[in-house]
């Protein structure tokens, strides 16, 4: 191992799972920062390593173990080196996972990365072996406010955990009760960043229709509009809506606030009405499409995508091909799809009717394959149209200088230029659809 530089340490960290995950990554590297810890890509050159976990799912639960086992080694080399296990599998298992890998140092939950400078000391003064998984019913903002201006885009989140104890989903009890951070938090965090250089900003919750409920100042729209507004932010996202929740007033506000990303991520988890029933999302198949129909009427431009849970205990065969044919009606850019995976904690894991792996497995091939054909349609829509790319980096091959940013309506785009672009935002022309990425030019030609 490289010599450390005098009193600089270096932490490798690793981010499994969502992009609520990925947020409190930079929290905890933000935490790290005031302790003079320095970010390593190598895990034999850190004096600290972090798996920052998901367990939304048994196999990314899997993969968790799988890197501890890895990394064991290397502890038993250097007994000087921290491990750590945060985020939710550390939330769900706590002490177990101390037993699990004697060899880890350190358990802690995604409501305690505020913490880890505490937790460290301890650790380096040989206290002993640590597990911090308590959960609060209030939002401490010292947890907040850390973030960096990385590539011109954050993610701030604005309220942590899920009240609504979907039947198959282990959320509520990794991330807990349900809680808004204070507009007035926010948008100093959204400010700082903007002049800090960042140009887009994704606003993070596990249900951010319901932001505020139970007495916030200002509404989910109320928030976006003052976010909307501050100096420098180009661009605002949000995720994830539940359909359930989401408001005509939402819906109005993309033809009211031009900043707003067209774009909504709006999971209906199934096509079948008894399915959604006993998963417990509060809607029918049919109220969703006409959600669905509102947005695209009001909005032909926005792009809607979704998340597909295949073989929830008991689904039919007709019960998923409701799914395909609500899929083929609704014509989504782009989904996210999972096999269901039993979770502790969990209703739907007392449930009979399992299905078996093989179907789960078969039915999640036939719903992909049907919608590659759709997603790849739905790029060919865009051919010929001018667009907004936000630019996200450059690539010089040889002979070739090439940009690549996003759409408002989240598509990767590249596009060929060999000067110096006027601006961040560029309006391009749509030139070619691929599966995941859009081929454009600049400047625009004559379209
Ligand atoms: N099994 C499979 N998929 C799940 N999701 C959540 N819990 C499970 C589970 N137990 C999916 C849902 C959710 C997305 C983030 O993960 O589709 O919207
Ligand atoms: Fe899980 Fe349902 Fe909450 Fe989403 S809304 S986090 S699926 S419990």
């Amino acid at each position: 191992m490289e010599q450390s530089a005098e009193g600089v340490k270096r932490v490798f960290l690793e981010t499994f799972g969502c992009q609520m995950n990925d947020n409190d990554s930079e929290r905890i590297l933000g935490f790290l920062k005031n302790i003079n810890y320095t970010r390593t890509s190598k895990p034999t050159d850190a004096d600290l390593i972090i798996l920052n976990t998901c367990s939304v799912r048994d196999k990314a639960e899997q993969k968790v173990y799988s890197a501890l086992g890895r990394f064991k080694e290397l502890k038993e080399e250097r007994p000087g080196l921290i491990l750590g296990v945060a985020g939710c599998v550390a939330q769900q298992e706590g002490k177990k996972l101390l037993k699990r890998a004697p060899y880890l140092d350190l358990v802690f939950g995604p409501q305690n990365i505020h913490r880890l400078p505490d937790l460290i000391g301890e650790i380096s003064k040989k206290r002993g072996r640590l597990v911090a998984v308590e959960q609060s019913e209030s939002i401490d903002e010292n947890e907040y406010g850390l973030l960096s201006a990385a590539d011109g885009r954050a993610f701030v989140s604005i309220m942590r955990g899920c009240d609504n104890f979907c039947a198959y989903c282990i959320v509520p009890y990794t991330r807990g009760r349900e809680v808004s951070r204070r507009s007035a938090d926010i948008i100093g965090e959204v400010s700082r960043l903007a002049e800090g250089g960042v140009k887009e900003v994704t606003l993070l919750g596990q249900n951010v229709n319901s932001y505020g409920a139970g007495g916030a100042e200002v509404s989910f729209p109320e928030l976006l509009r003052l976010v909307a507004r501050i100096d420098g932010i180009r661009r605002v996202r949000f995720i994830t809506s539940h359909p359930k929740d989401i408001s005509v007033g939402l819906i109005r506000l993309f033809g009211e606030e031009p900043k707003l990303a067209r774009h909504i991520h709006l999971p209906v988890q199934s096509g079948s009405d008894r399915v959604l029933k006993a998963m417990g999302r509060g809607y029918t198949a049919s109220h969703y499409s006409s959600k669905v129909r509102l947005i695209k009427n009001l909005h032909p431009d926005i792009s809607v995508t979704t998340d597909i849970i295949v073989g929830f205990p008991g689904e039919t065969e007709d019960e998923f091909e409701e799914t395909i044919a609500l899929l083929r009606d609704l014509r989504f850019d782009n989904i996210f799809s999972f096999m269901y995976s039993p979770r502790p904690l969990t209703k739907a894991a007392a449930f009979t009717g399992h299905v078996p792996a093989d179907v789960r497995s078969k039915r999640l091939q036939r719903l992909q394959d049907a919608q590659r054909c759709i997603t790849l349609e739905r790029s060919r829509e865009l051919v010929g149209r001018r667009v907004e790319v936000l630019l996200e980096g450059a690539s010089t091959a040889p002979g070739e200088r090439e940009f690549s940013g996003r759409t408002s309506c989240n598509r990767i785009v590249r596009f060929p230029y060999e000067g110096v672009l006027p601006d961040s935002i560029v309006e391009v022309v749509v030139t070619e659809a691929y599966p995941n990425s859009l081929r454009a030019e600049f400047p625009p030609q004559g379209k």
